[in-house]
Formats: C-alpha cells, sequence, structure tokens
C-alpha cells in the first residue's frame, strides 16, 4: 500500500491532493496499523491509523460508501450499519471496536440481485427523496425487525427517531417498515 496522510478528521488525502490538504491544514504522517474486519460475511484486512473511525475504515479504506457521514457524532443516523445484528453508528466507533464482530453494511444486505425485504418495501412505499439517510434507516428497520418481527407503529417511530430526514420522508419509511413486517 503507498504511504498515506490523513487528516485531523481520518480522512484519507489523496496523491496530488496537496491544495486541498493546505485548506484543511496541515497533515501529519501517520504509520498505518493492520485491522482485520468481519464485514459483510468476509474478512477484510485493511491499514488503518489508531483511531480510526469505523465510517471511515468502511467507506475510505473498503470501498462502502452505503453508510454516509452526516454528523460525525452519532446525532443524524445516516452511517448506520448493523454490529453483531444491533443498529450502530459507525461514526462513534473506533474501527478497532469493531474487531471480532459482525458487520453488516447495506452492501451485505441483498442475496446477488435479490434485495432485502426492507430495501424492497422502502423502493414500493417510495420511502426516499435524495436518499442521502435512506441506508441508516434500513438498517435501523432490519435490526428492529429482527428483534421484533411485528412491531407497533410506536416501535418503527421509535426505531427511525435517530434518523434524520431532511426531505421529509418519515410517514412513508414507517409504511415501508411496516409493509416489510407482514
Ligand atoms: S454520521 Fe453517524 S450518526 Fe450522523
Ligand atoms: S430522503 Fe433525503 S435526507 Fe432522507
Amino acid at each position: 500500500m503507498s504511504p498515506a496522510t490523513r487528516d485531523a478528521d481520518g480522512v484519507t488525502q489523496a496523491s496530488g491532493d496537496s491544495a486541498l490538504a493546505a485548506l484543511r491544514g496541515a497533515t501529519t504522517e501517520v504509520a498505518l496499523s493492520p485491522l482485520t474486519l468481519d464485514v459483510n460475511g468476509e474478512q477484510r484486512t485493511i491499514h488503518v491509523p489508531a483511531g480510526t473511525t469505523l465510517l471511515a475504515a468502511l467507506r475510505d479504506d473498503l470501498g462502502l460508501t452505503g453508510a454516509k457521514y452526516g454528523c460525525g457524532h452519532g446525532g443524524c443516523g445516516a452511517c448506520y450499519v448493523l454490529l453483531d445484528g444491533a443498529a450502530a453508528a459507525a461514526c462513534t466507533l473506533v474501527a478497532e471496536e469493531a474487531v471480532g464482530r459482525s458487520i453488516v453494511t447495506i452492501e451485505g444486505l441483498g442475496q446477488g440481485d435479490a434485495l432485502h425485504p426492507v430495501q424492497r418495501a422502502f423502493l414500493e412505499e417510495d420511502a426516499m427523496q435524495c436518499g442521502y439517510c435512506t441506508g441508516g434507516m434500513i438498517m435501523a428497520a432490519v435490526a428492529l425487525l429482527a428483534r421484533t418481527p411485528n412491531p407497533s407503529d410506536d416501535d418503527i417511530r421509535d426505531a427511525l427517531a435517530p434518523h434524520l430526514c431532511r426531505c421529509g420522508v418519515y410517514g412513508r419509511a414507517i409504511r415501508a417498515v411496516r409493509r416489510a413486517s407482514r
């Protein structure tokens, strides 16, 4: 792997990106350590600086960009993944904390070309507009239905409560989760 630099947020600076790096402030040469994560059923080894968030590891090092960067501090739900089956904000976890645990991202939900029933239900209910929040909502819904196969509307609202949607698809998202539970 070629040497890499990261800024204070752990975002990789591409080579030749010096102008952007200068705008962001000084970068620091850091040692990269190997880390093996169980992602979507595969063992994936990456090389990241200590303290890299799970979200940065997934997006920057594994190319799994379905989990989105929104707030960066656990407050919007855009980055949710499944961690041992429970919905979790990947932006608040250090990648090392996920070693030895099962990580599932939105890319790992379907089987080949077949969508997961929750993904299908979101499409059928047209429960997305820009789609930025959609992956996170779907991961929360998958976790909910795994623990509560027949959720009440209140259960669904509670599960989706951490997820901010600037497009306002909340009503359709609730209907989608209800549809997926049938
Ligand atoms: S980006 Fe992780 S919760 Fe907002
Ligand atoms: S669909 Fe745009 S933020 Fe939710």
